[in-house]
């Protein structure tokens, strides 16, 4: 069921108007390709890219997801990758929720792999205290503790993306 509204959908626009100012400032002299990663972050995506006033590329990525649980797997499988070529660019990675950082660690190890000049992470949501690897977050939108959340692109069992601002959700008998 959803708990509790713990982020309003006009605080959510002040987070990516914010993200968005400190990204616009850093792209000056890149040649970038913002990379979406599917289907969560799509949301955030959309509206962080539509603020920037630099012309970007855009591409999307998609790694497995936890299903119908709240718990990461911790193996990370790719469905569809991206189509551009980025040697030689400056790659945006543009995530949803940073939880545990498994999904993000391997995607970003399978882009540096190709070659771009410079790989950098936007985060929307991070959960610090879920970490279990080391990864680094270049722009963070706003840190939470250890709830499940859902709305503005995040999912329980692929519900609740299109949600305008994030609630807590604790899976009920509903979901058994
Ligand atoms: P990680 O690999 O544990 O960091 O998890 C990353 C992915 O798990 C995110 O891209 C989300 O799709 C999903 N995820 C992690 N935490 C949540 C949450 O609280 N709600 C919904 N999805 C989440």
């Amino acid at each position: 069921m959803l708990k509790e509204r713990l982020i309003a959908e006009d605080k959510i626009q002040q987070i990516i108007s914010t993200l968005a100012e400190e990204i616009d400032a850093d792209l000056e002299g890149r040649d970038p390709v913002f990379i979406c990663i599917l289907k969560g972050a799509v949301f955030f995506f959309t509206a962080l890219t539509q603020r920037l006033h630099h012309g970007v590329v855009v591409d999307f990525i998609q790694a497995s997801s936890y299903g119908a649980t709240t718990e990461s797997s911790g193996t990370v499988t790719l469905v569809k990758d991206v189509t551009v070529d980025i040697a030689g660019k400056d790659v945006y990675i543009v995530e949803d929720i940073v939880d545990t950082g498994l999904t993000l660690a391997d995607v970003v190890a399978l882009l540096r792999a190709r070659h771009p000049r410079t790989v950098q992470v936007v985060a929307l949501l991070s959960k610090p205290s879920r970490r279990k690897v080391d990864v680094a977050l270049d722009f963070v939108g706003i840190e939470i503790e250890d709830r499940f959340v859902v709305g503005f692109g995040l999912d329980f069992a692929e519900r609740f993306r299109n949600l305008p601002e994030i609630w807590e959700y604790v899976p009920g008998p509903e979901d058994a």
